[in-house]
């Protein structure tokens, strides 16, 4: 059957949370992620000039453009990781063409449901379909992490995974395994700091006292992984309460990270009363979800309405979310 010519496509993928293993994924421990209902879309449409035009107004981008010849020099932050997925794509395929992107997001840059990973996947998909090239999912996993290593240097690729096959999955890092899981009806709470954090920063700060103290840190990451492969049994089982109480140990293991901070570890003070607020109200457990310092936490609980009213009066937003199941989708072309 003779494929219809695509011009214009639309694909859009969830944001995701982090629920156990961050930082120590980095170090080729397992972590478990989830998707999120809230998504990101990209619109993307071939021209006839030799142009990259980009529209993305959640990030004040209106009409941002670059010629193709210039898809190689360094390009400004906010439109970083579409060039480079285009870039990516354009080279592993030998194709090339003016394309007309534009991205909008149902979720903040803020939070840290990983707008930046969500793009450069639905990038490669939007370029897939319009270059009719088939990509299976572990393909556009491989091309997005190549793209945001090349950006970041580092990074464990959970957000990838998460973005591309949605639903709750056990992840060990660079892809080596993306398990999806049978896990429904999580009662997940999420809650915003009101703070930006820096992940790469992060990062970069947990690695250089981690080389002062590798045993240390070590011993640190082989006690989350063992907390991850619990949470992934008692997930499946739907336990919650035991799931909560694997929250509150992975949240102590974090605090006793010697970076950022002496006193919280990759915590801060605002995470940690986000969490003590959560616990009051009734949450079986609750921590951060990311590279720690601000973002979202996450809590465990029945009690939505209480600890989410908690969380508000802590300074903290209640972000309401609910699982997705559908990861990475075309929605229309
Ligand atoms: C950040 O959301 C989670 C980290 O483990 C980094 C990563 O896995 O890429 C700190």
């Amino acid at each position: 059957m003779k494929k219809n010519k695509r011009k214009k496509v639309v694909v859009s993928t969830p944001g995701k949370l982090m629920l156990f293993g961050e930082h120590a994924v980095l170090y080729n421990r397992p972590c478990l992620v989830c998707a999120l209902n809230q998504r990101l879309f990209v619109e993307a449409e071939k021209i006839s000039e030799d142009e990259i035009l980009i529209s993305a107004p959640d990030l004040k981008i209106l009409d941002f453009s670059i010629s193709l010849v210039d898809l190689d020099k360094e390009q400004p932050k906010e439109v970083r990781f579409v060039l480079e997925a285009i870039k990516n794509f354009f080279q592993t395929y030998k194709v090339s063409s003016g394309l007309k992107i534009k991205t909008e997001s149902q979720f903040s840059a803020e939070y840290g449901f990983g707008s930046s990973s969500a793009v450069t996947v639905c990038i490669i998909k939007t370029l897939s379909e319009l270059f009719q090239i088939e990509m299976k999912k572990k393909e556009i996993f491989d091309l997005a992490y190549q793209t945001v290593l090349d950006i970041q240097g580092i990074g464990s690729g959970f957000d990838i995974a998460a973005a591309i096959y949605g639903g709750v999955i056990y992840f060990l890092t660079g892809g080596k395994i993306i398990e999806p899981l049978e896990v429904k009806d999580i009662p997940l709470i999420v809650g915003y700091t009101g703070i930006k954090a820096s992940t790469s920063e992060i990062v970069k700060q947990v690695k250089k006292e981690m080389e002062r103290a590798p045993r240390y840190y070590q011993n640190l990451y082989n006690q989350i992984a063992k907390i991850v492969e619990k949470a992934k049994i008692e997930m499946e089982n739907s336990n919650w309460p035991a799931v909560g109480k694997l929250m509150n140990e992975n949240q102590e293991i974090l605090r006793k990270f010697r970076a950022p901070s002496i006193e919280y570890g990759v915590s801060s003070e605002i995470i940690e009363k986000l969490i003590e607020a959560s616990l009051k109200a009734g949450a079986y457990g609750a921590k951060l979800s990311g590279a720690g310092v601000g973002d979202c936490i996450i809590a465990l609980g029945e009690n939505r309405e209480g600890i989410e009213k908690a969380i508000q009066e802590t300074s903290g937003a209640p972000v309401s979310v609910e699982i997705d199941y559908q990861g990475l989708k075309i929605e229309s072309f």
